[in-house]
Order: C-alpha cells, then sequence, then structure tokens
C-alpha cells in the first residue's frame, strides 16, 4: 500500500507551522507597531530589555514572516502540490524529514540569534554564516526532493505550478550563495565579500529577488495550483501562463537598483533599474489576469465561499503592489517615497494583502483533506477571518500611503528663504494618528490568524491523518 500513499506527512507539519510562525511573526509585527507609538514600550522589561528593542526584533518580525510563515507555507504548498500533479511520491522520507527539522532549525536559531545582536547586517540575509551553511543544506536537500519527485512523475506535462516553484527554488539557492559570500571572524561574526557600493548592489540583487522569487514567483505557483481546484475551473491560459513566467523571471533579475536610486551607484545602472522596474507590470499583471479570469464562469462561488474570497482578494492585492512598485521605482517619484512609510505602506500590501491571504487561503484548502475532513470545522469563522483580515490590511496599507506622502512632502517644504518649514521633529509628530490605526490594522490581521488557530484546531482535533490512497493502486504502480 505505501507505494500508492503520498508523504503528507511533511506537508502536515509545514502546514501548521505555518500557523504557529505566522501568528508568532505577526504578533512581533504588532509589538513593532506598538514601539513606533511608545518607544519605551518594553524598556519595563529590565535586563530582558536590550533584547526585544526594536532594531533587535524588526530583523526577527521580517525573518519570521517571511522564511517561518511563507517559508513553510511554500514548503507545504510545493511539496504536496509537486506529488498531486506527478502522481509520485516525494522520492526520499528521510529527506523530507530532513527538509522539515532542518527548516524549524534555521527558524528557532534565527529567533535566538537575532534578539541576541548577531547579525551580518544585510537586510533579510541577517543570519550570521554558520546557520547560512545550514539553509545551504537544507536547500540543497529540498532540491533534491523536488526535482527528483518531478523526475519520477507519472504524468507527461510538467503542471505550471511546478515551473514556478522550480524557478524559486533555483533562484533563491543562487542568490543565496551569492549574496551571502563572507569572510567569518568568529563563529558568530563575519564580513561580506564585497565592500561599498559593490556590496549594496549585490544586497540589492539579492534582495529585489527574494521578493520577486521568494515572495512572489514561488506564491505564483501556489496560485496556479490552489485557485483552479478551489473555482473548479481549468486555468484561464496556459499560453499566458508561459509568456509571463519566462518574462517574469528575465526581468526581475534586472531591477534591484531601483532599491538604490539617488545613492554611489552609477547613474546607468539607476535607470537600468528603473526601466526593468517599470517593465515588469506586463509580467506580473499577466500572472494576476490569469489567475482571476480562472474564476470566468464560476463569479458566483464568490459569494458563498470565503477560501476563495482569500485567494482572489490576495490576487487583486497583487496586482495593486506590482502597479505601485513600477511606479515608486520612477525616480521622481522614489524621491518623494523613499525613507518613507510610504514604503512600507508598499511592502505590506504585497505581504500581507498578497502574500499572507494566499497561503492562509491556502491552508484552508489543506488542511482539510490532510486531516481527512470534508471541510474546515467552521466555514463562518472563516468568513468572519476574511473580513478582520481584509479591513485590517485596508487600514494598515491606506495608513501607511497618507503617513508616507505627508512626511515625504514635509520634508521636501521649503520656505521663500530656503530653510525647511518642519524640522524633524514635527514631522516624526505628524505620524502618530497614523500610527495608531497601522496597529488597529495589525492587531485585526492577528486577530484573524488566532481564529484561523482555533479553526485548525477544531479540525484536526476531529480528524485522523491520512495519506492519501485515492489514487487507484493501478495507476500508482
Ligand atoms: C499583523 C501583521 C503585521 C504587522 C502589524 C506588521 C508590522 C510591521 C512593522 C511595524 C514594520 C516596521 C516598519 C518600520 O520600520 O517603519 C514591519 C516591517 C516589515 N514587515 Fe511587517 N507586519 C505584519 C505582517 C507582515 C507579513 C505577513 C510580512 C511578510 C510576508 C511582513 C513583512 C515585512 C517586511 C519585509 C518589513 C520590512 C520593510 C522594509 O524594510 O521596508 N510583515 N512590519
Ligand atoms: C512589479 C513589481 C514590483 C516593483 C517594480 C517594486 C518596486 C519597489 C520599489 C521601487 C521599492 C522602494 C525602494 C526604496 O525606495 O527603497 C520597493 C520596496 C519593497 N517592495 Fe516592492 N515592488 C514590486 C512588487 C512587490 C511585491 C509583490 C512585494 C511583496 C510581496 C514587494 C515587497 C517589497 C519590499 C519588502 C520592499 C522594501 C525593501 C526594503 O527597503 O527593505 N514588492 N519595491
Amino acid at each position: 500500500m505505501e507505494a500508492t500513499t503520498y508523504n503528507y506527512k511533511v506537508v502536515r507539519q509545514f502546514a501548521i507551522m505555518t500557523i504557529v510562525w505566522g501568528i508568532v511573526g505577526m504578533l512581533v509585527g504588532v509589538i513593532l507597531s506598538a514601539q513606533l507609538i511608545w518607544p519605551t514600550l518594553t524598556e519595563a522589561l529590565g535586563p530582558l530589555a536590550p533584547y526585544l528593542s526594536y532594531g533587535r526584533i524588526r530583523p526577527l518580525h521580517t525573518n519570521a514572516v517571511i522564511f517561518a510563515f511563507g517559508g513553510s507555507g511554500l514548503f507545504a504548498a510545493s511539496l504536496y502540490v509537486v506529488q498531486r500533479t506527478s502522481q509520485a511520491r516525494l522520492i526520499s522520507d528521510g529527506l523530507a524529514a530532513f527538509v522539515f527539522w532542518g527548516w524549524q532549525a534555521v527558524i528557532v536559531l534565527a529567533a535566538i540569534t537575532l534578539p541576541l545582536g548577531i547579525t551580518s547586517s544585510k537586510e533579510y540575509a541577517e543570519l550570521e554564516w554558520p546557520i547560512d551553511l545550514l539553509i545551504t543544506a537544507v536547500w540543497v536537500a529540498y532540491a533534491v526532493l523536488f526535482f527528483g519527485t518531478i523526475v519520477k512523475r507519472k504524468t507527461k506535462h510538467i503542471y505550471v505550478a511546478n515551473w514556478f516553484f522550480g524557478a524559486y527554488i533555483i533562484t533563491i539557492a543562487l542568490l543565496h550563495v551569492v549574496n551571502s559570500a563572507e569572510l567569518p571572524v568568529t563563529l558568530t561574526k563575519s564580513y561580506s565579500a564585497y565592500a561599498g557600493v559593490q556590496d549594496a548592489m549585490v544586497q540589492w540583487w539579492y534582495g529585489h529577488n527574494a521578493v520577486g522569487f521568494f515572495l512572489t514567483t514561488a506564491f505564483l505557483g501556489m496560485m496556479y495550483y490552489f485557485v483552479p481546484k478551489q473555482a473548479g475551473r481549468p486555468i484561464y491560459s496556459y499560453r499566458l501562463s508561459i509568456v509571463h513566467f519566462w518574462s517574469l523571471n528575465f526581468i526581475y533579475m534586472w531591477a534591484g537598483p531601483h532599491h538604490l536610486m539617488y545613492t554611489a551607484l552609477p547613474d546607468w545602472a539607476q535607470s537600468l533599474g528603473m526601466v526593468f522596474s517599470l517593465m515588469l507590470i506586463a509580467p506580473s499583471w499577466g500572472g494576476m489576469m490569469n489567475g482571476i479570469m480562472t474564476l470566468s464562469g464560476a463569479w458566483h462561488k464568490l459569494r458563498t465561499d470565503p477560501i476563495l474570497k482569500f485567494l482572489i482578494t490576495s490576487l487583486s492585492f497583487y496586482g495593486m503592489s506590482t502597479f505601485e512598485g513600477p511606479m515608486m521605482s520612477v525616480k521622481t517619484v522614489n524621491a518623494l517615497s523613499h525613507y518613507t512609510e510610504w514604503t512600507i505602506g508598499h511592502v505590506h500590501s504585497g505581504a500581507l494583502g498578497w502574500v499572507a491571504m494566499i497561503t492562509i487561503g491556502s491552508m484552508y484548502y489543506l488542511i482539510p483533506r490532510l486531516f481527512g475532513r470534508e471541510a474546515m470545522y467552521s466555514v463562518k469563522a472563516i468568513n468572519a477571518h476574511f473580513w478582520i483580515a481584509t479591513i485590517g490590511v485596508v487600514l494598515y496599507i491606506a495608513s501607511m500611503w497618507i503617513a508616507g506622502v505627508a512626511q515625504g512632502l514635509m520634508w521636501r517644504a521649503t520656505n521663500p528663504d530656503g530653510t525647511l518649514t518642519y524640522s524633524f521633529a514635527q514631522s516624526v509628530a505628524a505620524m502618530y494618528p497614523f500610527y495608531y490605526i497601522r496597529l488597529l490594522g495589525g492587531l485585526m490581521f492577528f486577530s484573524g490568524m488566532l481564529i484561523m488557530a482555533w479553526n485548525v484546531w477544531k479540525t484536526v482535533a476531529v480528524g485522523r491523518a491520512v495519506d492519501d490512497a485515492r489514487i487507484p493502486a493501478a495507476v500508482a504502480a
């Protein structure tokens, strides 16, 4: 019987950890939002205070939400999808277990070292060299597991979702190895192999493609499986999926310099980054349209199906943030938006609106199937989660847009005699109302995750772990 079943164990483990790390990472986000209003908030903790200071827990938040929450969601989704669409079990259970426990070890090490102030100080690549090596080992194992399963597939073609997952696995390996090149000095300290503006260029080539491949291409893989499945419709256009796959991968690679406008980076490189960022609208919207149009003929399902609501709303946020990003890459717009809350608004329209919502929708699809249930324990709770999360994102990003534009305009305002109209402290004071609204939005999104955790708990409690035996032995053999 073993050969006819899939390895759902690793999918289950990652799916549950997605929710756990989502709650942890977002709680840290809520604490950060509160610290920006009350900077001395964590000082009451006495000797513990330095470990929870803003500078230390900010990278804890980004690592927890991107790599622990998003990463676990992607491992769960990709390892499920590759088995289902290849009609083949993962090539090795041992390797699958290594990927799960190895990745959890990376997360725990991040949660220990970052509050201790151990950091390489490269954004989204803060972890020190021994952890970088562990990441590399886990990633290679993941690549072998994923591509090995593709090789032994029983279907003729490779389903489009796997193309997206495959591109993400290869690119993240390349980005991680190149950007993490460093000279170790002690066990907890290293220096980058690059210096000056080259270091910045490599860092943002990495940083932007971390957005492009970790937070976008991989989640498009998720979209290409779970949207058609939940809608009960085939993908709108396979041709479009191929065209936007290749153009997205090609164009993303060049857009990194938009993070370094008006810096020591040569001007031509900045302009190149801007032009490629503008071109990125086309493949990004190709993906969004392909996802949304998959609903053709099934629009009515949106009224009653909260999982589909999560999936389709996430695509709308994806479209919105990939319209906004290219606009922010235009040098004159970036002159206003850079260093302001506008960037934070943009980040979270992508991160909460797109990444978190598509992950949540996909986990609601997966969990009952992994635990032998027809559906989640409470559909009403999914609906409540959807509304609380959507209103939360809107409050978060709208407040940050207004705050960011106000901040940028205040910084550049001058009097007729050339002096600044506002002091920096005045621009900080002007942020308070928006910080309160962001905190409220963040708290709402976070509460939605707690509702989800309760619903998952109830579903799992009455369910049982299954390793799908629905493929007849004759087909699977
Ligand atoms: C309850 C949900 C969340 C809250 C309240 C929250 C809050 C915050 C806060 C306060 C910051 C620091 C902003 C600053 O320094 O001005 C931040 C940064 C960031 N967050 Fe979140 N966050 C949440 C969820 C997420 C999720 C789910 C992701 C990713 C999937 C994410 C990705 C990021 C990133 C990448 C940054 C750094 C942005 C930059 O450096 O420009 N956040 N978040
Ligand atoms: C066509 C697609 C996109 C383009 C051209 C784009 C462009 C930009 C630009 C110009 C910035 C501001 C850089 C600065 O002034 O420092 C930025 C920041 C950022 N974007 Fe996007 N964006 C796109 C899509 C997305 C999506 C979908 C996400 C998330 C899922 C995202 C996440 C981020 C993050 C995390 C940052 C902050 C980086 C940092 O400074 O730490 N972007 N993006």
